[in-house]
């Protein structure tokens, strides 16, 4: 696996290996890789997770990390995103971490024959893929029950902006668990069909192993799309209220890829409540992105569907 920029590029194997990897880790079960290397960390959009559990990743496995704000950097005097990956490669970078707004920002990149580019990891790319975020959620998910064929899962909220559903709504249907949407109409991208069914959110409720709330992502909501959102109604239709809460199964449980909208898609106290697993989610995030980067390196091949 030279680049991991889209987890649906790999065969269940693989994708089961790193989850069995990441578990690994977390447990103390896997010993770190005999070979560092040197992390550079570019993130053109807004982050706290995935960059920080990224450099969290990197320290624990031993490698050393470049951080670099793009703001101060040169892409601000023009320079293209072949010549930034390029120049970092010169200075000796094996592999950079980036989230950019473009979808599939990676794409021309990973087909350029340049022995100077590093590897490439996608930390997100617009409301394309988040391959990170979905091997976290995984590795959750597989941790709680230790399986997927058969469980229930529910992707809700905003749908067409999130690149932790479109990641994880392919995925968990070729896992063989049954996928189910739910959310405003508007936000519901009909080439879902393809992994699940579109419902209302209260129904079968009973029925979940698995809720999985999106946020309301403001920053990819036209203006008039902003201007006539709101809170309570939003909250109210498609938001995990206490209601609905109760309406769960004892052991379902219930994730956000965070930041969380407290209120929003989630009530403020329910954010930690019993079945909540959203800081798990962040604590798993750093074990998964150790499996991730220790697999660019390893020998073992993680064999790609596509490219
Ligand atoms: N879940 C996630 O990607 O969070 P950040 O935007 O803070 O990295």
């Amino acid at each position: 696996m030279r680049n991991f920029v889209n987890l649906n590029q790999l065969s269940t194997q693989a994708i089961t290996s790193l989850i069995v990897a990441s578990l690994a880790y977390k447990n103390g079960e896997k010993g770190l890789p005999q070979m560092t290397q040197h992390v550079a960390n570019l993130f053109f959009e807004n982050s706290t997770r995935t960059a920080s559990s990224f450099q969290m990743a990197e320290s624990k496995l031993g490698w050393s990390t470049i951080n670099i704000n793009p703001a101060t950097s040169s892409t601000q005097k023009g320079e293209s995103l072949s010549d930034t990956l390029k120049t970092l490669g010169a200075i000796g970078v094996d592999v950079v971490v980036l989230r950019h707004s473009i979808n599939d920002w990676y794409r021309p990149l990973i087909e350029e024959q340049s022995p100077l580019m590093p590897k490439l990891v996608n930390a997100g790319d617009g409301n394309g893929q988040h391959p990170s975020q979905s091997l976290l959620d995984l590795m959750t998910i597989y941790e709680q029950f230790g399986y997927f064929e058969g469980l229930h899962i529910r992707i809700v909220g905003d749908l067409s902006h999130s690149r932790v559903a479109r990641s994880n709504a392919e995925i968990l249907n070729r896992l063989g668990a049954t996928v189910s949407f739910a959310g405003p109409a508007d936000w519901y991208p009909t080439d879902f069909d393809q992994y699940g069914n579109y419902q209302a959110i209260d129904e079968d409720l009973n029925d979940i192993d698995v809720l999985m709330l999106l946020r309301v992502q403001h920053e990819r909501l036209a203006a008039d799309e902003n201007q006539k959102f709101s809170i309570d109604e939003y909250h109210e239709q498609f938001g995990l209220t206490h209601e609905r809460y109760n309406q769960l199964k004892d052991d379902a449980i219930i994730m956000h890829p965070a930041p969380v909208n407290r209120g929003v898609e989630i009530a403020d106290d329910l954010v930690e409540a019993d079945k909540a697993r959203i800081f798990t989610q962040m604590a798993n995030g750093v074990y998964a992105r150790m499996a991730i980067l220790s697999a660019m390196i390893e020998e073992k091949s993680y064999d790609t569907i596509t490219n």
